[in-house]
């Protein structure tokens, strides 16, 4: 049997209705541009991420590049953030004009560790990027005290974890709550996904929220005025429809996508080559991806591919090695639990519509492998 790594036709199939009503009556009013859904959308996901604002813009990685820009970076500025995440969150700090300051990450959760940004600030440090990588939020109760001790910026990338939560100090906080802004991605295998680009901020501060507003739509609050220069960058009306379709069964699919980690890690657990993911016990995980570590990957991988067993490698290549960011002098061995996990990783299908069947075959063909 073959398993693909991800099925959207299979979600589409199960809000068909839904969607395509949301989509003509966008289509109906030919209203594309800002119309009422973005507000909504807007409204619904700073409820979720339980802040008082959600700029829609036109992608995750705008989602970054905007609150970086109202940092007006000068040259030499740096933002520290993590080497193990999509290159759009290094990409934005560079295209601000800031300079990546990459550290390591924590092996068991493969995010940001709080130990390695203290000890990577510096009288030029502006701001921390932390990803809550594959669906499980970073250590924010070390790391907005640390933000906030220093005078930081703390911008929490959520393109992963998009209603995730996690203990901070005993209480449930959940992705974008505590950071200046934070930022998700409606990119199609999102666990909420658009049909086509999108994104979003969310922040508790009033003059960020304008000030992202303007940046979005050219720097200007009122047309053809331009208090400085901003983008085009806005969310599509017709992906908010689709999006605000699909937010209803966010928390559900988010569940099954658990349930179906679960199974995966007790037919691992135990297993002498197999380490599957650490959940924090303080987080709730929402499982975008259940990323395993196992010796002799390259190999494996080949195995799944042979099967038609659908896997991916995130990634394989951590941004401090990357040849764009070869000017900033980091060499292989500079980060060694990030170089371990890039060498060790593989993700494998993971979604609400994937059967029991399809996870069996996934799990005999990864123990078949080291069998
Ligand atoms: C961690 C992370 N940051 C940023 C992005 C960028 O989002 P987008 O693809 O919507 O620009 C992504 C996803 O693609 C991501 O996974």
């Amino acid at each position: 049997m073959s398993v693909p790594l991800l099925d959207l036709v299979a979600q589409y199939h199960s809000i068909q209705d839904e969607v395509l009503r949301a989509m003509m009556a966008v289509v109906e009013r030919q209203g594309f541009i800002m119309g009422p859904e973005v507000a909504q959308l807007e409204a619904e996901v700073a409820k979720l991420s339980r802040a008082r604002h959600g700029i829609g813009c036109a992608s995750g990685t705008d989602a970054l590049l905007l609150p970086l820009r109202a940092l007006d970076l000068k040259p030499g500025d740096e933002v520290i953030t993590t080497p193990f995440t999509f290159f759009a969150t290094a990409g934005a700090i560079h295209n601000a004009g800031g300079t990546p300051v990459f550290v390591d990450i924590d092996p068991a959760t493969f995010n940001i560790s709080p130990r390695a940004i203290r000890e990577a600030i510096t009288p030029r440090t502006r701001g921390i990027v932390a990803v809550h990588l594959f669906g499980q939020m970073a250590a924010m109760e070390e790391i907005a005290p640390l933000a906030q001790e220093h005078g930081l910026a703390l911008i929490e990338d959520g393109a992963q974890a998009i209603g995730a939560r996690r203990k901070v100090n005993g209480e449930w906080r959940v992705a974008g709550e505590l950071g200046t802004v934070g930022t998700f991605s409606f990119f199609p295998s999102k666990n909420l996904g658009g049909f086509g680009d999108g994104g979003m901020m969310v922040t508790q501060d009033d003059r960020l929220a304008d000030r992202l507003r303007k940046l979005r739509l050219h720097g200007g609050a009122r047309q053809y005025h331009h208090e400085e220069v901003g983008y085009n960058s806005r969310l599509d009306t017709l992906q908010a429809a689709v999006l605000l379709a699909k937010l209803p069964h966010l928390a559900g699919w988010s569940q099954a996508r658990a349930e179906r980690a679960q199974r995966y890690t007790r037919a691992f657990t135990g297993h002498a080559d197999i380490c599957p993911p650490a959940i924090d016990p303080a987080n709730e995980h929402i499982f975008h991806q259940y990323t395993i570590r196992v010796p002799r990957r390259n190999e494996l991988q080949a195995h799944l591919k042979e099967r038609g067993i659908g896997n991916a490698v995130y990634y394989p290549l951590a941004l401090h090695l990357q040849p764009c960011f070869a000017h900033l002098g980091y060499e292989r061995g500079r980060l060694p639990v990030t170089e371990a996990a890039m060498d060790s990783v593989i993700s494998l299908p993971i979604y609400p519509e994937l059967i029991p069947g399809q996870q069996d075959a996934v799990i005999d063909a990864v123990l078949g492998f080291y069998a």
